[in-house]
């Protein structure tokens, strides 16, 4: 149990660390969360930076839900701890303790944690998200579609992982709320 506490505390803590906002000052790129959809996350750092400041984003942001789950996993935790470490991460992203509680949608590190816990449903999950961005260019909408496709991938492929990737799709969803009315206005940004 001290183990589990430790793991969660540290992988909300991790998950804190928005780092779009590091690279995008190495980068020499405004806040990101001063223009475009003003999200701290890889895409929106795309929008300013182009692909490799996002490619770093989106891999940093992954290994922050990646590497807590290892050591879980290593560590010999159960695999509901090793859930709840991944929540515990994605959480961190999307309500971080630094930044005023201010933070991401949760999909890069969502992304990270799922590979861990879960490769093939989170290979298949990415593979979705890719066909999706490459037909309509419109990230949120095919992180929407992609996470709701959680679920049910899991139930088929990793069916012990079906709780977990419920609750993830549904927090990414709510954090996309604005996203998902201004697709529906026929006005959302997109790459
Ligand atoms: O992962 C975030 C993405 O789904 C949406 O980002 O910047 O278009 O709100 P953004």
């Amino acid at each position: 149990p001290v183990t589990i506490v430790l793991l969660c505390a540290v992988a909300y803590l991790g998950g804190s660390v928005l780092f779009a906002l590091p690279i995008c000052k190495l980068w020499g790129l405004p806040d990101p969360r001063a223009l475009g959809s003003g999200n701290p996350g890889a895409t929106n750092v795309y929008r300013s930076g182009g692909w490799r400041p996002a490619a770093m984003t989106l891999a940093l942001d992954a290994a922050k839900g990646w590497l807590p789950v290892w050591f879980a996993y290593n560590a010999g935790l159960s695999a509901l701890a090793q859930a709840m470490v991944a929540l515990f991460a994605v959480t961190g992203h999307m309500i971080p303790a630094f930044y005023r509680f201010k933070g991401g949608k949760g999909v890069a590190t969502a992304l990270g944690a799922g590979l861990a816990l879960a490769p093939i449903t989170t290979a298949v999950m990415a593979a979705i998200w890719l066909l999706i961005l490459w037909r309509w260019r419109i990230s949120a909408l095919a992180s929407v579609i992609t996470v709701v496709s959680g679920p049910v991938i899991s139930a088929f492929i990793e069916p012990e992982n079906l709780p977990l990737f419920g609750l993830l799709a549904l927090l990414v969803v709510v954090r996309h709320r604005n996203n998902l009315i201004r697709l529906a206005q026929g006005r959302e940004i997109g790459l």
